[in-house]
C-alpha cells in the first residue's frame, strides 16, 4: 500500500467489493479482496462446525501468547451455565498487547491519539512508549495497594492515559471497571459500591464539543469518594484545571509516575481468573457487573480482529467507540494491540468544530478500516452531504457498523458516500456479554446485504428459536441464541450475582442455551451452510439510545424518586437519528399542580444526575395510570406500541383496562410532549 499525501492511492478506485449482477443490493468481495483477506474460503464454516474445539484450539495457539499449555482435552470445560476455556493455561493481557510485539515492532505506532481542540497536536505512542508507561503505571498501582483481583474503577475519556491505566491493571491482574464519562457521578458511585472498589482513577477533565467537562470536580461535588469510602483517587491532568486534592487520598498521576520503578513483571493470569468487569444495563434498575476472562476473551477478540476486520499490519484501524463501552474495550484498545496494529483514538465529538471532523481524520491519517455506529452515521448524514463531498477516502478498505441494526437507507449512504461503493460494509452483532463479535459477514467471503448482519462466526453456534425452543424455518422470526460450546470471549459470570446471571441469560431455554435478549429473522440466504440472520432488536426492557445501552428501569428508578411522582414507565420511542429515545409515561400524585415545563425540568435533572446525560428523556406523557398485569407488572408492550404507532394487541391481561382509553388519547397535557425548558 502506498502513502496518500495529496494524491489518491495508487490503486484507489479499484474495487474491494462488487454488486451481485443477478441480485441487486447483495455485494460480494472482489478477487482482490479475497487475495488480501486472511479468510476467503467459505469452507471455514463447515470445518469449524465439524470440530469446534479444534478450531478454537488452533486459533488460541495462533492468536495470543501463552505461558504454558492447557490441560489435555480441556479446550473447553462445560458445566452449563458455566464454561471455561483453555483450562489450566496461563497468560497476561498486557504482555500479549505489548511485550509480545517489542522484538519486531517496538517503534511502530500502537496508538495515534487526536485531541478534540484543533490547535492541539496529535500524540503517537509506539509499542515501546506503551511498554514504558504501562510498566511504570503498574508499579504506581501496586504502590497504592492494588493487587491481583482488586477492582479498580476508571472514569476517564479517550486519552492515552486511559489505555495506559487499563493495561497497567491487566499487567498486575487487577480488574478494571471503566465507567462511561457521559454517565453521572452517581453511576460511578453505584458501580464503585457494587464492586467494592476502593480506588478511582479519573481526570481533572477533558474536551467535549468545545466544552471543558470537569470530572474530578463533579466527583467531589457529589461526594462520591466520601460516600464509597474510597482510599485513593488518582487524577490525570488533561485540562490543568483547579481541582481539590484531598491530602493523603488524592494524587496526581504524573507525580506518582515520576521516579517509579521502570519494570513490572506481568502477573500470571489463569483460566480461573478474571480479566475485567464492565457494568451494563439489564432489566432491573441496577447495572450488572459483567465479568470477563483474560485468556479466552483475548482469543475471541484477537481472532475477530483478523476474521472480521481482516486487520493487516499496514492497516490503520479506527473504532469510534468510547472506552466506557465494550466496543471501546475490545476494538479500540485490546483487539488492535493484541494483533500488533495501530489504533486511532479521538477525544472528542464527531461534529466538532463541524460535521467534517471524522471525515477529515479518515482522510488525514489514512484510516483503512472504520468501525462506527448507525446512530453516528445518521447524525452525520443529517448534517448534510457537503461535509463529505470531494474528500479523499481512498485509504478505506472496510467499513463496519455495530450497536443496533443498520437500516438499509443508512447502510446505502455509508456505503456510497464514505465507502464510495468500493469498500465492504459489514454489520457486526455482539454484546457486552459476548465480549467480541459473534455474528457478521466476513470481508473476504461475504455476502454484504443491507439490513442483514450475516451468519454466526465460524466456531460460534447461533440460532433463531421460537417460544417453545424449536429452531425457526428460513423466513421466520424468533429469538437469537448461542448454543454450546458458546464462544471463548463470552462472559464468565455476573459480579456477586450468580442468580441474576442464570436468570438473565440461561433461564429462557435452560442452561445449555444462551439467550441474548434480541429478536432475529432467519433469512432464506445462506453462506457456507449457515443462515444469514437479520437482527431486529431488543425484546426486553433495554433500549439502545444512540447506540448506548440504557435500561428503562434505571431511568424509572431515578424519576420515581421525585416527590411528585407516583409511578413512571419508560419505553424506547423510535427516533430518526438516535434509533430510540427514552419516552416517559408519568403518573403524578393527585393534587400536584406543577406546570409541565417545571415538571419536565425536574425529571430531566433527576435522570441526568442519577443516570447521566446519555439517558436524557426526550418525551414525557403525563397520564392518570399505566396498564398493569394482575401481578402489578407494567405492560410496557402496550406503551411501546403506543409510541410506535403500532397495533396494540391483546390487552385482556390488564387489571386496569380503564386507563387504556385515556392513554390512547394521551392526557393531562394533551398529546406527546417534547421535554421542554431544559438547558444542558
Ligand atoms: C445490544 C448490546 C456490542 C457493542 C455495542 C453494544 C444491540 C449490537 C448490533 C447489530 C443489531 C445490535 C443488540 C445487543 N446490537 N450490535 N449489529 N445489529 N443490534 O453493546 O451495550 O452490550 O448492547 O446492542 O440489541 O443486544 P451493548
Amino acid at each position: 500500500m502506498g502513502v496518500n499525501v495529496g494524491r489518491k492511492l495508487k490503486d484507489a478506485g479499484k474495487q474491494w467489493v462488487i454488486e451481485d449482477a443477478k441480485k441487486k443490493g447483495v455485494y460480494w468481495p472482489t478477487e482482490r479482496m479475497k487475495e488480501k483477506a486472511y479468510f476467503s474460503d467459505e469452507k471455514i464454516y463447515a470445518e469449524a462446525s465439524k470440530d469446534t474445539r479444534g478450531f478454537w484450539a488452533k486459533h488460541a495457539r495462533e492468536s495470543i501468547g501463552w505461558f504454558g499449555e492447557w490441560d489435555a482435552d480441556k479446550v473447553v470445560e462445560l458445566e452449563p451455565p458455566y464454561f471455561n476455556w483453555f483450562v489450566g493455561n496461563k497468560t497476561n493481557l498486557s504482555y500479549n498487547c505489548i511485550d509480545r510485539h517489542l522484538e519486531e515492532n517496538r517503534n511502530k505506532a500502537a496508538l495515534i491519539w487526536v485531541p478534540e481542540p484543533v490547535d492541539e497536536a496529535k500524540q503517537v505512542l509506539t509499542y515501546m512508549d506503551l511498554y514504558r508507561e504501562v510498566n511504570k503505571c503498574a508499579n504506581v498501582l501496586k504502590g497504592l495497594g492494588v493487587k491481583k483481583g482488586s477492582p479498580v474503577t476508571i472514569w476517564m475519556p479517550m486519552i492515552p492515559e486511559t489505555a495506559i491505566v487499563a493495561l497497567a491493571c491487566q499487567r498486575i491482574g487487577a480488574w478494571h471497571s471503566i465507567v462511561y464519562t457521559a454517565f453521572a457521578p452517581h453511576a460511578v458511585r453505584e458501580r464503585m459500591e457494587d464492586a467494592e472498589s476502593k480506588i478511582l482513577i479519573t481526570v481533572d477533565g477533558f474536551y467535549r464539543r468545545g466544552k471543558r467537562i470537569e470530572l474530578k470536580r463533579r466527583i467531589d461535588e457529589a461526594q462520591v469518594l466520601e460516600k464509597v469510602g474510597a482510599e485513593n483517587c488518582v487524577v490525570v491532568r488533561r485540562l490543568n484545571s483547579e481541582v481539590e486534592m484531598k491530602e493523603g487520598r488524592d494524587f496526581y498521576y504524573d507525580e506518582l509516575m515520576n521516579g517509579v520503578e521502570a519494570y513490572c513483571d506481568p502477573e500470571i493470569i489463569t483460566s480461573d481468573d478474571y480479566g475485567f468487569l464492565l457494568y451494563t444495563s439489564g432489566t432491573t434498575g441496577k447495572p450488572k457487573g459483567v465479568m470477563h476472562s483474560c485468556g479466552a476473551y483475548s482469543v475471541g477478540v484477537a481472532l475477530t480482529m483478523k476474521l472480521v476486520f481482516d486487520l493487516h499490519p499496514d492497516d490503520l484501524f479506527w473504532s469510534t467507540a468510547d472506552i466506557g463501552w465494550i466496543t471501546g474495550h475490545s476494538y479500540a484498545l485490546y483487539g488492535p494491540l493484541l494483533v500488533g496494529a495501530t489504533s486511532l483514538w479521538y477525544e472528542g465529538a464527531p461534529d466538532y468544530p463541524d460535521a467534517a471532523r471524522w471525515w477529515e481524520l479518515i482522510e488525514k491519517y489514512g484510516v483503512t478500516i472504520f468501525y462506527t455506529a448507525p446512530t453516528a452515521i445518521r447524525a452525520l448524514r443529517a448534517a448534510g452531504d457537503k461535509w463529505v463531498e470531494g474528500r479523499d477516502f481512498s485509504s478505506l478498505r472496510l467499513l463496519a457498523s455495530v450497536g443496533e441494526p443498520i437500516d438499509p437507507d443508512t447502510w446505502k449512504w455509508f456505503f456510497e458516500k464514505i465507502g464510495e461503493r468500493r469498500c465492504a460494509l459489514i454489520d457486526t452483532y455482539w454484546q457486552t456479554e459476548t465480549g467480541g463479535i459473534i455474528l457478521s459477514s466476513l470481508p473476504g467471503i461475504g455476502p454484504f446485504v443491507p439490513g442483514v448482519a450475516g451468519p454466526a462466526l465460524p466456531g460460534v453456534h447461533c440460532d433463531i428459536l421460537d417460544e417453545t425452543g424449536e429452531a425457526v424455518k428460513p423466513g421466520e422470526s424468533g429469538y437469537l441464541v448461542v448454543k454450546t460450546p458458546f464462544a471463548p470471549s463470552m462472559l464468565r459470570g455476573m459480579y456477586k450475582k450468580p442468580e441474576k446471571y442464570v436468570e438473565e441469560y440461561w433461564s429462557e431455554y435452560g442452561t445449555e442455551i444462551y439467550f441474548a435478549g434480541d429478536g432475529g429473522i432467519k433469512t432464506g440466504m445462506e453462506i457456507g451452510g449457515q443462515p444469514l440472520i437479520k437482527i431486529t432488536g431488543r425484546i426486553d426492557d433495554v433500549m439502545e439510545v444512540a447506540g448506548h445501552r440504557i435500561g428503562t428501569a434505571e431511568i424509572e428508578d431515578a424519576v420515581s424518586d421525585l416527590d411528585e411522582v407516583v409511578e413512571v414507565a419508560v419505553v424506547g420511542k423510535p427516533d430518526a437519528i438516535k434509533g430510540e429515545v427514552p419516552a416517559l409515561f408519568v403518573v403524578l400524585k393527585s393534587g400536584v399542580e406543577v406546570p409541565k415545563a417545571q415538571m419536565d425540568r425536574e425529571i430531566v435533572k433527576a435522570v441526568r444526575e442519577k443516570v447521566g446525560p446519555v439517558a436524557t428523556p426526550e418525551v414525557a406523557y403525563y397520564v392518570a395510570d399505566v396498564p398493569k398485569t394482575e401481578s402489578g407488572k407494567i405492560i410496557r408492550r402496550f406503551l411501546k406500541g403506543l409510541v410506535r404507532d403500532e397495533a396494540l394487541g391483546d390487552m385482556t391481561t390488564a387489571q386496569n383496562p380503564e386507563c387504556l382509553k385515556e392513554l390512547a388519547e394521551i392526557t393531562k397535557y394533551r398529546g406527546p410532549q417534547k421535554i421542554q425548558g431544559y438547558n444542558a
